[in-house]
């Protein structure tokens, strides 16, 4: 018997945390599935172990956990021992009355089990967002040892158990909805490794490594948040049980996009105010100070940003189009868009580089959804920046943070092959070769960051010297709080 009580009068419907996999699924009354899914539960564990934060196994860490899908009151604050923490699947009720949105099939039900004709399509969709989680997970594993505080140690664990529950969510709907396959496909999500050179994670940005706190930061300002922008297309599509999933999966994706925001946000914060200190502003009498200099935080930003851009995929793609087409992927806000969400005859702008300039042009607005989502995603960042830039302003210092053109260090797409400068400028491979150490972190960028990350700050209420404390603490807990307890 589950113990998801939908629609109790008056009351929240509660996960039922006694069962081995906490959910609101009725998993119970499948099982079959619920075998499967337990059989795949310790090859999970059996990673986590392995790949999940390094020597963190007896920490008791003051975590979130979701116990229901109500919008106020869906989480739970406590002390969970790393390992026990219960990674549960969520999926939003289900609408009854829920059709598709766009494409050809618009106005047609939603689909509760797959189209056959979209089955492999669908299955790589899934695979290909579930295989972002324990990515980003492996790739922040050994940041635990060099926390700069107690607050942040326990928001990288917060994040870290979070991305795991949302490989959960792509895993149930393989093994719920693709048999044999799926199956298969979430073995595979365990089996691959980030960086790894025979087995890497599908996407380039989730095998760089994020080697300190500033990548951290900036990873899931930027790459998190692409994340969210892949979850809200998703989360309109027709296929409603990976629709709900997505659904609920957002509700947790903001707080990793807050701790990104807030942690850049804080470092600019100590490096502003220690310059007006000291009086100082070249970047060597800053880092002599202890604190990052603002043309380091720039170049991370950089990278970080152009990499993130690429996880979009091509400018113009047929791929795409079929997703939106037949209705498997829809544009962030696909409901809130005022046109036929059909598209056979919009346009829209892509730019590409011709004959040493970048010009731009419209193409037929459905083979350009990959563009348009990285647009609304470009939109959203610029506005972060600009909260980071008034923390600079307000501090009075005199330096201007910026988003590089859409073109710089691009991998995938119309720019890839070209040698774009921040401003936008079309250069000559050896011109762009000749500024790259000022462009995107350079080796003294990394082994000076590497320098501040010497051990961890873990006694309650103290931050490391090069980032402020946050404006609050945790679920209105104070700043000197125990969020982890070592045990
Ligand atoms: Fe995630
Ligand atoms: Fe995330």
């Amino acid at each position: 018997m589950n113990g998801f009580e939908s629609g109790v009068p008056g009351g929240i419907a509660m996960i039922n945390y006694t069962e081995k996999i906490p959910n609101n699924v009725d998993l119970g009354r499948d099982r079959v599935l619920q075998r499967a899914l337990e059989h795949w539960q310790p090859a999970y564990m059996g990673w986590w172990y392995d790949m999940g934060p390094n020597e963190s196994h007896n920490y008791e860490v003051y975590l979130r956990t979701a116990i229901s899908v109500e919008p106020d009151g869906w989480a739970q604050f406590g002390y969970v021992k790393m390992p026990e923490y219960r990674w549960g699947i969520f999926l939003q009720p289900r609408d009854e009355k829920r059709e598709l949105n766009f494409g050809i099939h618009k106005g047609q039900p939603a689909w509760q089990e797959v189209p056959g004709e979209y089955r492999s399509t669908l299955r790589r969709v899934i695979v290909t967002q579930g295989d972002t989680e324990p990515a980003s997970v492996e790739q922040q594993r050994m940041l635990g040892a060099s926390c700069p505080s107690m607050y942040d140690l326990r928001n990288i664990f917060q994040v870290n158990v979070e991305e795991g529950r949302h490989l959960w969510a792509m895993v149930y709907l393989l093994h719920r909805y693709f048999g044999r396959d799926g199956r298969e496909e979430a073995e595979s999500l365990l089996a691959r490794r980030s960086g790894d050179a025979d087995n890497p994670r599908i996407l380039g940005a989730f095998n760089e490594p994020t080697p300190d706190w500033l990548a951290f930061y900036m990873f899931t300002f930027f790459t998190d948040r692409d994340g969210k922008f892949q979850l809200c297309a998703l989360a309109e599509s027709g296929f409603d049980p990976l629709a709900r999933t997505c659904r609920f999966m957002l509700t947790e994706e903001a707080h990793h996009m807050f701790v990104g925001e807030t942690g850049i946000g804080r470092i600019i914060q100590r490096t502003c105010e220690v310059m007006k200190e000291h009086k100082v502003e070249d970047p060597p009498d800053v880092r002599a100070l202890g604190v990052i200099d603002l043309p380091t935080i720039q170049r991370y930003l950089n990278f970080h940003y152009s990499v993130t851009l690429d996880l979009y995929g091509s400018d113009v793609s047929s791929n795409a189009a079929n997703y939106f087409t037949s209705g498997l992927k829809g544009r962030f806000r696909e409901t809130k868009l005022d046109d036929d969400h059909v598209l056979t005859d919009a346009e829209y702008p892509v730019s590409e580089v011709v004959g040493g300039k970048i010009i731009t042009k419209n193409v037929p607005a459905l083979t350009a959804l990959n563009e348009r989502l990285r647009d609304d995603y470009i939109d959203e960042i610029a506005d972060g920046v600009g909260r980071w830039q008034r923390i600079i302003n307000n501090v009075g210092i005199p330096f201007r943070l910026t988003l590089p053109h859409k073109g710089f260090h691009r991998a995938i797409g119309n720019f890839a092959g070209h040698f774009i400068s921040p401003d936008g400028e079309v250069l000559g491979q050896e011109a762009w070769k000749n500024h790259e150490s000022e462009w995107l972190p350079n080796s003294k960028d990394y082994a000076y960051v590497q320098s501040l990350m010497s051990g961890r700050v873990v006694e309650p209420g103290k931050f490391a010297n090069w980032i402020a404390p946050p404006a609050r603490g945790i679920n209105n807990q104070p700043l000197n709080f125990e969020y982890v307890r070592f045990n």
